[in-house]
This record gives C-alpha cells, structure tokens and sequence, in this order.
C-alpha cells in the first residue's frame, strides 16, 4: 500500500470517528489546514517534474476531494444527531396553564345594576326582565303609542325587516317599558319590580350610544299614588348617592304611558368645578315618570277601577357617571381593559345596604 493511501485511509477512518463538531473541526485543520497533511502534500507538488506532477497530481487532489467530501458528510450526519437529541430532551408544554392572577374587573354599569337591586330588594321589589328583540305592541302600542303618534318617530328605533307570528313588526326596544307589558300580563297585582337591562336607539355622540342602559320600575297594587311614587323615588336616590340631602323636584311632563306625568330633577351645587348632588342650589333632569295611565293597565287584561300604580324610567349610564364620575359614555362601550382597571369594581365588591352600596 502507498503513502498516500495509508494517509488517506487513516483520514477517512479519523473523520468518520470524530464524535462531535470540535473533534470533527480538529481533523479538518489537520487535514486540510496551513499547516494540515493534504496541504503539505499539495506543496510538493510544485517540487515536482511536469511528468511526476501528472501522475501524484490527480492523485493528491482526489484525496483533497475525498477527504472534504467525507467532512461535509460527517458535519451534517453530526448536526442531525444534535438536533435529534435537543427535540427529544427540549420539551416545551403548551397545555401548562399560564399562572396570572384575574385580569378583568366589573364593568360599571354591571356594578350600579346590582347596586339598584339590592336598594329596591330592600324596598320590596324583585327583578324581571324581558326580551331585547321586541315587536311594536309591546314596544309602543300597548303603552298607549299607537302607530301614528308622535311619539314613535321620537324613539329612533332600530326595525327589523320581519313580523312575528301576530304579524307584529319585530324591533330593538327602545326602553324597558314593554316589561311592564309583560310582567302585568304574566303576574296578578299586586306587583313592585325593576327591570333593569339594554335598550337601542339609533343615536350617538358624547351622552349617547346605540345601545345604553335603562331601569324601569313598576307597581301595581291598591290605592297607590302619587305620593308612593315620591317617597320610593327619594329613598332610592338618597340610598343610591349615599347622602341623606338628595332633594327631588316634580316637573309636570307628558308620556303617553303614564297620567300624569313627571320628569324629576335632583338637586346639586357646584364644588371646585364639580357637580355635587345634594341640595337644591341648580336641577339637573334625571328620570321620567308618572300614574300608571288607565289605559295601560286595562290593555294588559287588569281593570283601571281596582288596580293603580306607578312606573319610572331611568338611564343606567348616567346614574353610574353621576356617582363614580365618568364624563364620556361611548368609554364605556370601547372595551378598554385601561378604562376598566380604572373605573371597574372586583368582583368581591358585593354592594349590600349594609356594607354600602357605595362599593
Ligand atoms: N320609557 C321612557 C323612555 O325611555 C322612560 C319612562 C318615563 C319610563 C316615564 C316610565 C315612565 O316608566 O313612567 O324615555
């Protein structure tokens, strides 16, 4: 065997031995580096006579060629051995619950619907509720709107282009009034409920949003009258704003529901530019109400003559803004976790009349 097969074998068995980059890399360098045993060879050839150099020529650069070839073999054969073992011991578990305490908060308006259910609880009255997607009679023409009043075009309702079974024309409702609708016509007086929930009007600016929240209150019952309405109303609001000096004003209004009607104003002062409620230094219009029309109560199948009754009805939004001090209420739509970290209540924030309702 000559010299340069016995070289070129002992390579070939060395690179194929080498048993990870480093020692891979170090027979490279003694291989084919400055100072490596092929390059040596490479520089005899120039000592050579042009006849010696055809013969040991081919030979020297085909174990030049052979031995790069066996290194670049090796190399990959080692790097997937490496990345072979790092995916069988690197293991990432996606299934591992991320450990973060709670993110979210009680929106606002969630926290003043509990707290207005637990001040009229108090009082005596429970919760009902009713379907967002009304249809007109209930919406209008049962509270003594019918089709052609005024009062209809008021509401900028949301119409669907469908009619129910009766051929009713489908609808958002405009307010939670058609539960009072409901709740007569499901339940026999005497009845003292609060409907809170969301109502759509198409409308929208800086006190407006297509869709907003109303309470509507209702009873039913004997001799009921105006001074009911008053005194419920009052304690409400002194509960609701924690001050026992929330003053009220009746303003003679209209709504075809009620007869009579009152708008009520409460009463407040202004401190360092902020409105304090308490007083009756200004007035600031706050809920709708009135008697229970005839009417109303004889279109829901009850006799005017035995049953009377109260309703009011009034922004939720704005009842939250006047109390936690919130200026814009399409904020309260954008879904911002910022605005709710702020403005939102924990959920361990239970408003109870006797830890306050104030949260
Ligand atoms: N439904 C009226 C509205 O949305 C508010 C209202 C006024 C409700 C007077 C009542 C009421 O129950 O008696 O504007």
């Amino acid at each position: 065997m000559s010299d340069l097969e016995t070289l070129s074998r002992d390579l070939l068995e060395r690179i194929h031995a080498a048993v990870d980059l480093t020692s891979l890399e170090a027979e490279r360098v003694a291989a084919l580096g400055k100072q490596g045993a092929i390059t040596g060879l490479l520089k005899t050839l120039g000592r050579m006579t042009a006849e010696e150099r055809q013969v040991e020529g081919p030979r020297i650069h085909g174990l030049r060629e052979r031995v790069a070839e066996a290194i670049t073999a090796r190399k990959a054969a080692l790097e997937a051995a490496e990345l072979e073992r790092k995916l069988a011991t690197e293991t990432l578990d996606m299934t591992l619950p991320v450990a973060t305490g709670p993110q979210g908060t009680v929106h606002p308006v969630s926290q003043v619907m509990d707290e207005l259910a637990e001040i009229f609880a108090d009082l005596g009255f429970s919760v009902a509720t009713g379907p967002e997607i009304e249809d007109d009679w209930h919406n209008f023409t049962a509270l003594n709107i019918p089709e052609t009043h005024p009062a209809r075009a008021m509401h900028d309702t949301f119409y669907f282009g469908e009619t129910d079974g009766e051929r009713r024309r489908m609808l958002l409702r405009t307010h939670t009034s058609p539960v009072q609708i409901r709740t007569m016509m499901r339940q026999k007086p005497p009845i003292y409920i609060i409907v809170p929930g969301r109502t759509y009007r198409s409308d929208s600016d800086a006190t407006h949003t297509p869709m907003f929240h109303q309470v509507e209150g209702l009873v039913i019952d004997r001799g009921i009258h105006m001074g009911h309405l008053k005194w419920t109303l009052e304690t409400f609001l002194k509960a609701y704003f924690e001050r026992d000096d929330i003053v009220l004003r009746l303003r003679p209004s209209y709504f075809p529901f009620t007869e009579p009607s009152a708008e009520v104003d409460v009463g407040y002062s202004v401190v360092k530019g902020r409105r304090v409620l308490g007083g009756s230094d200004a007035w600031m219009e706050l809920l709708g109400s009135g008697m229970v029309h005839p009417k109303v109560i004889a279109n829901c199948g009850l006799d005017p003559d035995e049953w009377q009754g109260f309703a009011f009805g009034c922004g939720i939004d704005r009842l939250a803004m006047l109390k936690y001090g919130m200026d814009d209420l399409r904020a309260f739509f954008d879904g911002d976790v910022r605005w709710l970290k702020h403005y939102g209540f924990s959920a361990l924030d239970v408003p109870t009349l006797s830890g306050g309702v104030g949260a």
